[in-house]
């Protein structure tokens, strides 16, 4: 094999589900709905399929037709009748160490019910959308499997966005039901979560409840008739008890959630029930060798896909333990994590290579002030793993005995799509192969495939059981985003090249989507909350290379007549962004500009900004304005 290669070792793959890769890839690859078949039978279904795929109205994918199932049942309920009725389901610890809950799956299903037995008091039925907002704390996640649980659709939505964020996907969805808590803690300092609700529901007329679970204790106003907090609704009768689990289509959707795309507003994507079950089940039991014996640990937030799918879906799904952390990596010091895997005995640890990063700034000495010697598979995603950073990990975390599987995918695919398995040999920064019945293709702009070592456009070939089904309310831009221009094949909006090896290298996004620490933002958003201050005319939001963040996000603003550039402006408007859309979004820099390139139908050529940021050749620039 070509470059750097790190062979698995036998201990690491002891104990792997997949002994033999290729004779699993050649199964699937000779009949892939076999394949999805034989993995849907390790789940419960009410009743089973009529058809694996149907594929008769592409690329409106149809998969385990005519099945009758719930994904909650199979998170919780079938746990129940096994011995791991008492086992630890959830581990819960608070940002500031204090406070530690923990939940077997006897304990799950008594919260979920509660918490499904109160949403379905508040009016909300099968179909109903629910918007979740919340820190990471238990209740975000029985919220969650309390809407599968009665078929309600959840959209959850990441606590490091603010009110026009929240607005508009509010809004969008039609949410009848908001859950919320009062506030959550970020490094030592409070979110006013409950208010940026409050400031958020001024125009959605479709919002009746809001549930708001305690978790800060200070004061908050509360709207009668309309907020109710959650522990009051806990002891009316009617919390208690059982609750019956619905009983779904595999077809139905099981939740939304709101992504960014290239332009416009942010797209919600659909997951089904029975699809994505299957597909989250499979992929986290075979790349992370998932078992009774392990102790998970995903740190991604349940508002991206990466903690709906690992954080509460797929560990339920393979009955696994849990482990869930309210706050970040380094606070209040760079040892937070690695005190945590020490003390509750961290068998798989998955992260995101901008934590990576930021953590290996602070030195070697963190680490090995604690025993990570319960560690035995490491997990990287979000954006392409630099090799030092993964070097870093691998040594200094794994000790050099933990794979690291460099987790490939999108909140569209909705679970791993180019991934190693623990029996794999790896390559720092790679994502190896595509994942069991995936195939992937690299093409040039007409779609010819370019030969290996050349940069070109990502696709995917196959349909897969855990694929977006549509763009909620607008199947037309599901159509146009991602199946039109290659028709047939899935666009993935990524560049990648493939090595002589077969293994593939993901290079970043093709379009204005920009990955800031790994959450994912669109440049559109950026410029839209921008527009809303008075003194910008015009703005333009592009991403940059940064050492920690992978991307961060620059604007060039174009004044209106009568304001004039500043450091102080500058900063304003950097709040603006943070106070509108979301810290998150918060820009690296503004700067004004007294005129935006443009194309002659009036585009905004953010390569020439792009370019001219970093002092590099602007390229072509026929098409421009003037
Ligand atoms: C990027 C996150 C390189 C990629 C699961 C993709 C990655 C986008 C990796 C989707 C990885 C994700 N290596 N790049 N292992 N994982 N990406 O929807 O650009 O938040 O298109 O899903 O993240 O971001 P999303």
């Amino acid at each position: 094999m070509e470059g750097e290669v790190y062979y698995p070792s036998q201990e690491s793959t002891a104990q792997s589900y997949v002994q033999d890769w290729e004779a699993l890839a050649e199964s699937a690859r000779n009949d892939l709905q076999g394949f999805w078949a034989e993995r849907a039978n390790e789940l419960f279904w009410f009743k089973k399929w009529d058809k694996v795929l149907d594929d008769s109205n592409k690329p409106f994918y149809r998969w385990f037709d005519g099945g009758k199932v719930n994904i909650t049942y199979n998170c919780v309920d079938v746990h129940l009748q096994t011995f791991r009725k008492n086992k630890l389901a959830l581990i819960w610890e608070a940002e500031d160490g204090k406070s530690e809950r923990t939940f077997s799956y006897y304990a799950l299903n008594r919260e979920v019910s509660r918490m499904a037995n109160i949403i379905k008091a508040m009016g909300v039925g099968k179909g109903d959308r629910v918007t979740i907002y919340m820190g990471r704390i238990p209740e975000i996640t029985f919220a969650m499997l309390a809407c599968a649980k009665i078929g309600a659709i959840h959209s959850v939505i990441f606590g490091g966005f603010s009110v026009d964020a929240l607005h508009e996907r509010i809004a969008d969805s039609e949410s009848k039901l908001i859950i919320t808590c009062d506030g959550s803690m970020q490094n030592g300092k409070l979110v006013e979560l409950k208010k940026i609700v409050d400031e958020s529901l001024r125009h959605c007329p479709t919002v009746e409840n809001v549930i708001v679970v305690k978790r800060t204790g200070h004061e908050i106003p509360m709207e009668g008739g309309r907020d109710h907090w959650f522990h009051d609704l806990c002891a009316l009768p009617i919390a208690n008890g059982k609750c019956a689990t619905e009983v779904m289509d595999a077809e139905d959707p099981l939740f939304i959630l709101y992504t960014s795309g290239s332009t416009g507003k942010p797209k919600a994507i659909v997951h089904t029930h029975g699809g994505y079950m299957v597909g989250t089940y499979t992929t986290l039991k075979y790349v992370f060798d998932i078992n009774d014996e392990d102790r998970f640990w995903c740190t991604a937030d349940p508002g991206w896909i990466t903690g709906h799918s690992y954080l509460v879906y797929g560990p339920f799904l393979n009955g696994a333990t849990v482990f869930m952390f309210e706050g970040g990596p380094a606070y209040p010091y760079p040892n937070r994590w690695w005190q945590l895997i020490e003390r509750f005995g961290i068998s798989i640890f998955y992260t995101a290579p901008t934590a990576i990063r930021a953590l290996m700034r602070f030195g070697d000495a963190w680490p090995n002030k604690h025993d990570l010697s319960s560690l035995r598979l490491l997990g990287s995603v979000g954006e392409p793993i630099n090799p030092e950073a993964w070097k870093w990990f691998h040594r200094v975390i794994g000790k050099e005995r933990c794979p690291i599987m460099d987790t490939w995918w999108q909140t569209e695919t909705g679970a791993f799509m180019i991934t190693p398995t623990p029996v794999v040999p790896l390559k720092p920064g790679s994502g190896t192969r595509p994942f069991f019945g995936q195939e992937a293709e690299i093409v040039d702009e007409e779609g010819n495939p370019v030969p290996d070592g050349q940069e070109g456009f990502l696709l995917l070939k196959n349909p897969w059981p855990s694929m977006m089904r549509t763009i909620y309310g607008d199947p037309d831009r599901y159509v146009s985003t991602y199946w039109s221009k290659y028709p047939g094949k899935y666009m993935t909006g990524d560049s990648a090249r493939r090595d002589k090896d077969g293994y593939y290298w993901i290079i970043g996004r093709v379009d204005d989507v920009i990955k800031v620490s790994g959450h994912r933002l669109g440049t559109a958003e950026v410029e839209s909350a921008l527009i809303t201050h008075t003194a910008v005319a015009e703005s333009a939001a592009i991403g940059l290379p940064h050492e920690v963040k992978g991307q961060a996000i620059y604007c060039f603003v174009q004044l209106k007549p009568g304001f004039a550039p500043s450091e102080d402006l500058s900063e304003e408007l950097r709040q603006h962004v943070s106070r509108h859309l979301g810290p998150i979004a918060r820009p690296e820099e503004v700067s004004f500009i007294d005129k935006l390139p443009k194309t002659r139908s009036g585009k905004i050529m953010r390569r020439v900004l792009k370019a001219r940021a970093q002092g590099l050749p602007e390229g072509d620039l026929s098409t421009l304005e003037e």
